[in-house]
């Protein structure tokens, strides 16, 4: 028995209240940064135990900020060096490229897929000038031990959360450990605004920054068309004089108050979201153990929690081919995605030479062998217990 619709890695559920929000917003005739794009970066930088927030266009956008403003503040030079995983998105290495540094890939760990802190040291050199920790697929990185590393080598870290909302590690938020974290609202995210992404300090010249950059690089005094709402007369002039002034060269990377109004309406929901995230992972856990000597499961770091954005699996067996199990699944209607190949693409190979993946032997793996499924709240118990059915099916082959 096939099921009629896709099963796919992620799902959107526009529910009453966001649409009662997007009903304000278009009540208000207001859809540059106003008050639902304020009260989303309030709320989602207090659950990240972050004081700034600075909502923009994509992830993507949120990272490439985050490396030019570390890069204005701590005067980095073109060139330098910015220490990312070797399994990540795309994204991760290209917004150190586009800002003039370059990307040095350290090898992950096996089972828990972020970057491996035993093999960070002996990319360091002098150059080195911050860590990108990458929090993937909803288990946060091993931030204790990437955080004694940079204290010790003086380095920035910068977290990629775009991956992992509400997670905590050692009892501390992703989020809050880096000197500015990033998050994504994209689709199949934790939180979908369609397009969006958050990055998120408790530096207040940085957040100064990160806003005047995603404004075209304006001048701190007028970052919102609110910010020359005045009756003080001197007040209004300085605002007038200096309001089209721009003190670095930035971009245009704002969002708009629809999505931060889906946003909201997320946020509010989204410890009951995590929950049922976790209990589609236990449920899985549970059912796919059987097949544990072909398939590595995902496994917990001690002192972590995981928000399940996916599910990610490993096929361990020679006698399996990934592909065809993958095929299987996607001719079923159950959606997968391989995980998150980045060594092995075309344009990285011809940046860092023909043989870069072959450097990184746990990310080839990876690469090789990982897919993921989704694991979203939406799922229903019939959805569940499909793809738990169709694995057997194929495993009885
Ligand atoms: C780890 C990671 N970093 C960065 C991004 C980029 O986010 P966006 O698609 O919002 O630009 C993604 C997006 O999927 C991601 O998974």
């Amino acid at each position: 028995m096939k099921i009629a619709h896709q099963i796919g890695v992620g799902s959107v559920t526009i529910n009453q209240k966001a649409q009662q929000y997007l009903q304000e917003v278009i009540r208000s005739n207001r859809l540059s940064y106003g008050p639902f794009s304020q009260r989303f970066e309030t709320a989602i930088a207090k659950l990240h135990d972050c004081r700034y927030a600075v909502f923009v266009n994509s992830g993507t956008s949120a990272l490439q900020l985050a490396v030019a403003a570390l890069k204005e503040k701590y005067r980095w030079q073109d060139g330098d060096e910015i220490i990312i995983p070797a399994l990540t998105f795309v994204a991760c290495s290209n917004v150190v490229l586009q800002n003039n540094l370059r990307p040095v890939f350290v090898d992950v760990h096996p089972e828990y897929y972020n970057l491996d802190p035993a093999k960070i040291e002996l990319a360091i050199t002098a150059k080195t000038r911050a860590i990108m920790a990458v929090h993937l697929f909803g288990q946060p990185a091993e931030m204790d031990k990437i955080m004694a590393i940079a204290r010790k080598h003086n380095l920035k870290i910068i977290e990629d959360s775009c991956e992992t909302m509400l997670a905590r590690y050692d009892g501390k938020s992703v989020g809050s450990f880096g000197d500015i974290s990033c998050f994504s609202t994209y689709a199949c995210h934790i939180i979908c605004t369609g397009v969006g992404g958050l990055a998120m300090t408790n530096d207040q010249e940085l957040a100064v920054m990160l806003r005047s950059l995603a404004n075209h690089g304006r001048d701190a005094i007028y970052l919102s068309m609110d910010d020359d709402k005045t009756e003080n007369r001197n007040k209004l002039g300085m605002i007038m004089e200096r309001r089209f002034n721009f003190v670095r060269m930035g971009y245009s990377y704002r969002a708009t108050e629809m999505e931060a109004a889906l946003g909201l309406a997320q946020v509010e929901e989204i410890a009951a979201n995590v929950r049922q995230r976790r209990e589609n992972a236990a449920f899985f856990l549970q059912q796919l153990q059987r097949w544990e000597k072909f398939l590595q499961l995902p496994r917990i770091m001690p002192k972590a929690e995981h928000s399940f954005m996916m599910f990610p699996l490993v096929v361990r067996d020679s006698r399996i081919k990934r592909d065809e199990l993958t095929l299987f699944l996607e001719e079923n209607n159950i959606e997968t995605r391989p995980m998150l190949p980045l060594t092995n693409q075309p344009y990285n190979q011809a940046l860092f030479g023909a043989g870069l993946k072959e450097q990184f032997p746990v990310a080839k793996y990876i690469n090789e062998q990982g897919f993921y499924i989704g694991c979203y709240p939406e799922m229903t118990e019939e959805e569940k217990k499909y793809i738990v059915d169709k694995f057997a099916e194929f495993f009885r082959r």
